[in-house]
């Protein structure tokens, strides 16, 4: 096995830049604002509540995380970004209409200071959006060198030490790996020759990586899910994360399903539908970007069940996902799953489950989670695909040839094995023989 890496302190400034200042970015700002004032506590949040526990179970040792791998303090963090509208992200709060006017009075001023960046955008790819705080350039390469340029001056006035990227932008359009994607040369010349098969959240995630800074995706497209960017993140020494943060009904999915597995229950069908109303569902109202959403909520079952070992128990699942635009619901989602499985001698029964969440109450904490750990990924000189932040994602980046990781118990133990070996400690076998010696 190789040498734990040596860690960089987290020392001075660490710039948090969220492309598209929507619901789940604006919750996550504030929310850092309102825990830094002792107003709440960072519920959901690994990187400030979690603990780790080190050597054998009598060792009684099981610090918090965040005392145990050098992570950046809440306190030194600065957030900045890009929307496709002026609003600063008090009014984007507003407009999300996540939290309550009482909290968001609390940290306005700090909200307030904070307003986007103009984006780069293209509506080929987001159908159902518009709006008018965008960059115009003479080609794609030139908007991927405007957006560099963003990076530099945010970096600067903010007197940063560091930066990490995150796109919590609109969920595009359905999009597949092609010839432009293969590698970095063919990117970069597809970038000059504006091909179509860059999207916006290709760009921002080239620049980003371009400029050596770690970049999630915390939505399903392809992003920098592709050959040419992981290359490229090879040579600038970048940590990548995605895609699509494991929220609300997938969540609960990757809950359920290892569990019904381990008992060896049978499945016949799925079938999980939801009402959302806030802008991501009237973004996804459109097929195109609907499809890019199936395809990555889809897999998770595949890939927890694996029919191809259990074929009695999962050949003919029927998994059926919709997501029903509802206005009146906001950001509340309501999510409906009806499993259908069976047990010994075939017989037949069901669960049900009805799952009342916010999506972005959900999402906030993974966003600042994996900001810090891509930092931290990034001190390390972990570069490329950190798939030990799997934990956090429906369809988790993954080594070529590899089948991803969906079951979030041993996505649980990949993180902490991780960080125990980030520090030179015992990884955890759960073996536990040496107790009974
Ligand atoms: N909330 C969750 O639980 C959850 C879970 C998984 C994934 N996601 C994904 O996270 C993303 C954000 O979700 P949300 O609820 O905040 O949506 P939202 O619609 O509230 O915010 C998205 C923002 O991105 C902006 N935007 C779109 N394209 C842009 C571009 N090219 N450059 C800059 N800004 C751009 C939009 O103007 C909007 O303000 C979506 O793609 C969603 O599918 C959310």
């Amino acid at each position: 096995m190789k040498n734990p890496p040596k860690i960089d302190a987290a020392t001075g400034t660490l710039g948090i830049l969220l492309v598209g200042m929507g619901a789940v970015s604006t919750t996550t700002i504030a929310g850092v604002l309102a825990v830094r004032r002792g107003l709440a506590a960072p519920i959901g949040s690994l990187t400030q509540m979690g603990t780790v526990r080190l050597g054998k179970r009598t060792e009684g040792r099981s610090p918090l995380i965040k005392d145990f791998v050098p992570l950046a303090s809440l306190d030194d963090v600065v957030f900045g970004g890009w929307d496709i509208f002026e609003d600063n992200s008090y009014e984007a709060a507003k407009t999300a209409g996540v939290l309550e006017t009482d909290l968001l009075e609390k940290v306005r001023p700090e909200l307030e200071a904070i307003k986007p960046m103009s984006a780069v955008f293209d509506r080929r790819y987001v159908k159902r959006l518009d709006g008018p705080n965008v960059k115009k350039g003479k080609n794609k390469k030139d908007l991927a060198e405007q957006l560099r340029e963003d990076m530099r001056r945010f970096k600067q006035e903010n007197t940063c030490d560091r930066l990490v990227m995150v796109w919590c932008g609109s969920t595009e359009v359905f999009l597949t790996e092609s010839p432009a994607h293969a590698t970095l040369a063919a990117f970069e010349k597809a970038l000059e020759a504006n091909d179509d098969n860059i999207p916006s959240s290709m760009i921002y995630a080239y620049a980003a990586i371009k400029e050596g800074i770690p970049y999630a995706n915390a939505a399903p497209n392809l992003s920098a899910d592709v050959p040419a960017l992981m290359e490229l993140a090879e040579t600038t020494g970048s940590p990548l994360a995605g895609k699509d943060l494991k929220t609300g009904q997938t969540l609960i999915k990757t809950i359920i399903a290892p569990g019904l597995k381990a008992r060896l229950l049978g499945i016949e069908g799925w079938y999980s539908t939801n009402i959302l109303g806030n802008r991501d569902g009237e973004v996804l109202d459109d097929p195109e970007s609907f499809k890019t959403k199936e395809e990555s909520k889809k897999s998770v079952l595949d890939y927890i069940l694996q029919p191809n070992l259990y074929p009695e128990l999962y050949k003919d699942l029927c998994h059926v996902v919709r997501i029903n635009y509802y206005p009146p619901r906001g950001d509340n989602k309501e999510g409906w799953d009806n499993i259908d499985i069976f047990g010994w001698l075939n017989y037949k029964m069901q669960l049900k489950v009805n799952f009342l969440c916010r999506d972005s109450i959900l999402a906030a904490p993974i966003v600042l989670d994996v900001a810090l750990f891509l930092d931290l990924a990034k001190r390390a000189g972990m570069e490329g695909v950190q798939e030990w932040l799997s934990f956090y994602f429906k369809s988790p980046m993954h080594a070529p040839g590899l089948y991803p990781e969906h079951d979030l118990f041993i996505q649980m133990m990949k993180l902490k094995n991780t960080l125990r070996f980030m520090r030179g400690e015992d990884l955890i076998t759960h073996l536990g023989l040496e107790y009974y010696d």
